[in-house]
């Protein structure tokens, strides 16, 4: 993810400097040469006057990351589940906001979540780089759609491996059944995407293409027979429910 934004912000700024700290010295060199960053090799050698100081490790290496950060340094965390008051509590006196971004965002096309307190408008704008950012009013709408932006890229890939697994089994050359597959991502994400813009509901779309007793119809009905939108929705409460268990071990810890 650390890599995702700095491609992303370099796209948005070809002369912003960009410090790049990894506890793997060979990690941060890696990445400096794609994203033209300066290495730190220690913390103690980072800028403290950085716009910004964006944390991309783990929620679970939060324990272990020490840096005082001079009072009123503005913070970016994409730690899932981790609140501002538990950052607050670790880094004293120092501005925080959340952003909760996809794997999508390495080529500008994700859909990131944003939450502060205090106005970041600039910065908002330089993570528009990334995507699209989407402005939440509190930190348990993040924490919510956590499940569909965040997780959202992994469901899909499951979903598409179904689609590709049925293919596969058809007889057609394998890279054929996986451009078939692709191809009707692809095309359905455009349909969508018109569809949008033209105000036309997601049931529209699906019923456009089922003729009543049709063949897709019947694939519909074995999908609601075997309880398909409970088990997304199970997943998604599953996903939040993580979050949420996350949230506390980060605090008790
Ligand atoms: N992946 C996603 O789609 C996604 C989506 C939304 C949010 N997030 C959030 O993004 C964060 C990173 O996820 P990821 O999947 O990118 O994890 P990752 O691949 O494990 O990357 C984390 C990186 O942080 C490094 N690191 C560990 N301790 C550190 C420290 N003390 N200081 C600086 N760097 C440290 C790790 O180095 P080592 O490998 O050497 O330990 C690793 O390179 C998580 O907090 C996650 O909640 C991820």
């Amino acid at each position: 993810m650390g890599e995702a934004l700095s491609l992303g912000l370099r796209s948005y700024s070809s002369s912003g400097e960009l410090y790049l700290y990894n506890p793997s010295l060979i990690k941060s060199q890696n990445l400096a040469k794609k994203v033209g960053g300066i290495v730190v090799e220690s913390l103690e050698a980072m800028p403290t006057d950085c716009d910004w100081y964006i944390l991309t490790f783990k929620p679970q290496s939060l324990l272990d990351f020490k840096y005082t950060f001079l009072a009123n340094s503005k913070i970016l965390s994409v730690l899932a589940g981790v609140d501002i008051e538990t950052l607050s509590q670790k880094f004293p006196n120092t501005q925080i906001a959340r952003l909760m971004p996809n794997t999508p965002s390495r080529i500008s096309a994700g859909a990131n979540l944003f939450y502060s307190k205090f106005n970041s408008s600039d910065f908002v704008k330089m993570l528009g780089s990334l995507g699209k950012v989407f402005v939440m009013e509190s930190e348990e709408q993040l924490d919510k759609l956590t499940a569909v932006s965040g997780s959202g890229p992994a469901l899909i890939f499951e979903f598409a491996r179904s689609f590709y697994n049925f293919a596969d089994n058809s007889g057609v050359n394998s890279l054929v059944a996986k451009e078939i597959v692709y191809q009707t991502f692809f095309g359905s994400v455009k349909l969508m995407e018109e569809a949008m813009k033209n105000n036309i509901s997601l049931d529209e779309l699906r019923d456009q293409v089922t003729s009543k007793k049709g063949v897709t119809f019947e694939a519909l009905e074995s999908m609601k027979s075997n309880h398909f939108a409970k088990l997304m929705s199970d997943a998604f409460h599953s996903a939040h429910k993580r979050t949420l268990e996350l949230k506390e071990e980060i605090k008790n810890a």
